[in-house]
């Protein structure tokens, strides 16, 4: 049932260019004046944007405020992130979580900066989608933002709010997944005016942000109503098809961060470990249906375990509840490794890891020296 841009677009062949110009008309007065992008209109620097795209990877336009100018503010611009230390930069972009990505744009800022002497001299930005990609730390959606934003590059910007857009104009009910996504990366690119490709990706953006959104799309106001299949139907609720809900087994998880001299200590989970085998984590155990703890990496003691707090996670098929707890130690445990705190992200495999260390950082974050350490 899969289809081709080519399927999907024929009967647009006079009407792709409309469709373009509806969104950038719209996109042009109703935009929202986010500072990434009056700081890019008035002063043409790329990093403004790279900057932005990062930030917004993995989270909200609400939350990436503050820390947007927290961060121009330390590191105005390329040149000077580059000189910047991992200290500072971890302290400029603390709050965001994620630390791997400011890591990967401060390895980029050194490879683009490599031959300049001073923040004066001129950035040999990357000018195309792929040598945009190249860099550390940007995929094809980042990419394409930067390419399309801040240098007029003709690629399409898809994620998964602007696959839903795509389902409902072409009021595909199906469940959007990689082939589709290349299928949608196909349509954008067709339909990107080369006159304006960073209104019509930044206008894609914002209408699944603000129109086109999951429950009760705002079709009544929306720019694009009149090319929408899925309005023309009455079909929005059901263009794109739900996930099938699959039937998930309970566990909870014990998760224990321990603390040796303000670094944190990490094993490997056993060959026989249900999750992850082999893989780099902090201690923890399975709990069993009679509360009974089974180990997946080497058993530690827990006797005066601190709780932290529960974060949620899904493996395949399991809904995992991660209790997380601390635990002071002295001594060593056979196959601990010790990390530093900006070290640790590096080394953990797991998003359930990842999600553990970041409460672990949030509850320290939050309470006072004298509570943490009494
Ligand atoms: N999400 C990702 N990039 C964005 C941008 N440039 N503006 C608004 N939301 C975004
Ligand atoms: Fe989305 Fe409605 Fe606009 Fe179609 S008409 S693109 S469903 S907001």
């Amino acid at each position: 049932m899969s289809k081709s841009a080519q399927d999907l677009l024929s009967p647009w062949k006079r009407t792709g260019s409309q469709f373009a110009e509806a969104l950038v008309t719209w996109y042009r007065s109703h935009r929202r004046d986010w500072p990434w992008r009056t700081k890019f209109v008035e002063h043409g620097d790329p990093y403004y944007v790279w900057v932005s795209e990062i930030m917004l990877q993995q989270t909200t336009i609400q939350a990436v405020l503050p820390a947007y100018h927290r961060f121009l503010d330390n590191f105005p611009n390329l040149f000077r992130l580059s000189q910047g230390t991992e200290d500072q930069i971890r302290q400029a972009c603390r709050g965001l979580g994620y630390y791997r990505r400011f890591r990967m744009l401060h390895e980029a800022a050194k490879v683009l900066t490599a031959g300049m002497r001073s923040e004066q001299d001129p950035v040999p930005w990357p000018r195309d989608f792929i040598s945009w990609k190249a860099l550390p730390g940007i995929g094809d959606y980042t990419a394409a933002a930067i390419a399309s934003i801040a240098f007029g590059v003709p690629k399409a910007v898809v994620d998964g709010n602007v696959e839903r857009v795509f389902c409902r104009l072409f009021n595909l009910q199906v469940v959007p997944d990689q082939k589709w996504k290349k299928v949608f990366q196909g349509v954008g690119d067709t339909l990107i005016p080369h006159d304006a490709p960073s209104d019509f990706n930044q206008g894609l953006m914002e209408l699944g942000q603000a129109i086109c959104i999951k429950q009760n799309p705002k079709c009544s106001i929306c720019p694009v109503q009149n090319f929408c299949e899925a309005y023309a139907k009455g079909t929005q609720a059901l263009a794109p098809a739900a996930k099938n809900k699959m039937v998930f087994e309970e566990l909870r998880i014990h998760l224990f961060i321990v603390e040796k001299r303000g670094r944190l200590g990490l094993l490997q989970r056993k060959p026989s470990a249900k999750f992850l085998k082999g893989s780099w984590s902090f201690p923890n155990a399975i709990e069993a249906s009679d509360q009974s703890l089974l180990w997946e990496t080497d058993r530690i003691r827990v006797g005066d375990a601190k709780r932290l707090g529960v974060v949620k996670h899904g493996i395949t098929k399991h809904k995992l509840e991660v209790v997380v707890s601390k635990v002071d130690v002295d001594e060593d445990y056979p196959g601990m490794r010790w990390f530093g705190e900006d070290e640790v992200e590096e080394a953990l495999v797991s998003n359930m890891d990842r999600k553990a260390l970041r409460l672990f950082l949030k509850v320290r974050e939050k309470t006072p020296l004298d509570v943490y350490f009494s």
